[in-house]
């Protein structure tokens, strides 16, 4: 047998051409696009384009993707699904939402590379449909249609309020979505991949994708980061809280990572918009209290904030529902998980890995009437 790696970690399982992650120095690309850089020129729909071309989009290119994605809509029959899921979280209408659409859409059953990308675009602007509207109905409320005049970031705070956001809240969820678009092979895009080298059709594997990424080691962290938060309530209280977590051997959300050695680059630009945006609604209750923990979490533990650490701060000074916070990443991921499930059909091999297996060895086989009773 080969090597075991528990987790699999440093296991090359394949070769891409969407990002590039080096855990030892903090470095994140995009397609060869430094995530910084993308964050501070560029819009989401760029960089969803991005990420399914492999290249940035000409202005004659972004402008008719950016309609597509303000314009698809989710169907009626959908919305019934959701409607009658009764009081779930909002990951768990998106599991069934994505998964009801799949028979709707106007491509199913065709898996060809057009008909992929037609479906990745619609999924992502349908996602983010979903995530607002499922957020709406659980307030007694009705799902909104995207309004074609706004672009995806403000197209989402539209849905989920009704009225047309500040152009800063508008870019601060542009910022987020960027930061959190693709991140190589993490536990939701591996699901995802393992899934769509079997061939089956895109939105199982993106239901799996959805399914992984609402676990709390992974995408669950952002809104358990601000329950903690909340919890712990103000600097002064950090040092006690996070003390007693670690003594207990609890996990401090949005801390550590399973590739980067060194800090998260995503964290510096969210920890540069949890500031400015704390200013900004003159509160820095959060980003003073997320400082002091930063701090105690490398002096105790050698550990770094990563990607949810940040996003639960700004989130919540955008005057988001904390049950959002997962939702909103799979919108933003939808790009990243569609980009990797076309690049894997594109030049697919079933995934199969192996088990060190650990159990009994041959035994022989005994017949019920010869086991005698369990005593339990
Ligand atoms: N809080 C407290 N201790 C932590 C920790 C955290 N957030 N993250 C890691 N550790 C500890 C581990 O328990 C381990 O301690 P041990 O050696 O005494 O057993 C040590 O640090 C090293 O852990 P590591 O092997 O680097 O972690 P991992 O690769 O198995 O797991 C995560 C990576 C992300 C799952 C893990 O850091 C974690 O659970 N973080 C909190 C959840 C989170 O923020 N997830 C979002 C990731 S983007």
């Amino acid at each position: 047998m080969p090597d075991k790696s528990a987790g699999l970690r440093d296991v090359i399982a394949g070769s891409s051409t969407i990002c590039y992650l080096d855990g030892e120095q903090g470095i994140l690309r995009y397609c060869g696009y430094p995530i910084e850089e993308l964050a501070q020129h560029s819009t989401f729909e760029e960089v969803a384009y991005l990420l399914w071309h492999g290249e940035l989009p000409a202005v004659n290119q972004l402008q008719p993707l950016a309609g597509r994605l303000a314009s698809a809509t989710v169907p009626q029959q959908v919305w019934n699904a959701i409607g009658d899921l009764g009081p779930v979280q909002v990951m768990d209408a998106l599991r069934t939402g994505v998964s009801a659409l799949a028979g709707h859409d106007p491509d199913y059953g065709d898996d060809s590379p057009a008909a992929l990308l037609r479906k990745s675009e619609r999924l992502t602007a349908q996602t983010s449909s979903i995530v607002a509207g499922a957020w709406r109905i659980s307030q007694g409320q009705m799902p909104l249609d995207p309004d074609p005049e706004l672009g995806f970031a403000a197209n989402f705070l539209y849905q989920l309020r009704g009225e047309r956001p500040s152009e800063v809240a508008a870019r601060s969820l542009d910022i987020a979505l960027i930061l959190h678009a693709e991140h190589e092979l993490n536990a939701s895009t591996f699901a995802g991949r393992v899934i769509a080298a079997t061939l089956t059709d895109l939105h199982s594997a993106i239901t799996g994708a959805i399914g992984a990424l609402k676990g709390p080691l992974h995408g669950g962290a952002n809104s358990a980061a601000l329950q903690m938060l909340l919890q712990i309530g103000d600097k002064e209280n950090a040092e006690d809280a996070i003390r007693q977590r670690l003594a207990r051997r609890q996990l401090v959300m949005g801390f550590g990572h399973a590739v980067y050695r060194t800090a998260d680059p995503r964290a510096g630009v969210l920890r540069e918009m949890s500031r400015q945006l704390g200013e900004d609604v003159g509160d820095l209750t959060l980003f003073e209290l997320s400082g002091a923990i930063e701090e105690i979490m490398m002096r105790e533990k050698g550990l770094n904030a990563n990607v949810d650490f940040y996003s639960a701060s700004v989130y919540h000074n955008l005057e988001i529902p904390v049950d959002l916070f997962t939702p909103i990443f799979a919108i933003s991921r939808m790009t990243g998980w569609t980009a990797h499930i076309i690049e894997q059909v594109g030049n697919n091999r079933i995934i199969r890995p192996r088990l060190d297996y650990t159990g009994a060895w041959e035994r022989d086989y005994v017949p019920i009437e010869k086991r005698g009773l369990n005593p339990a």
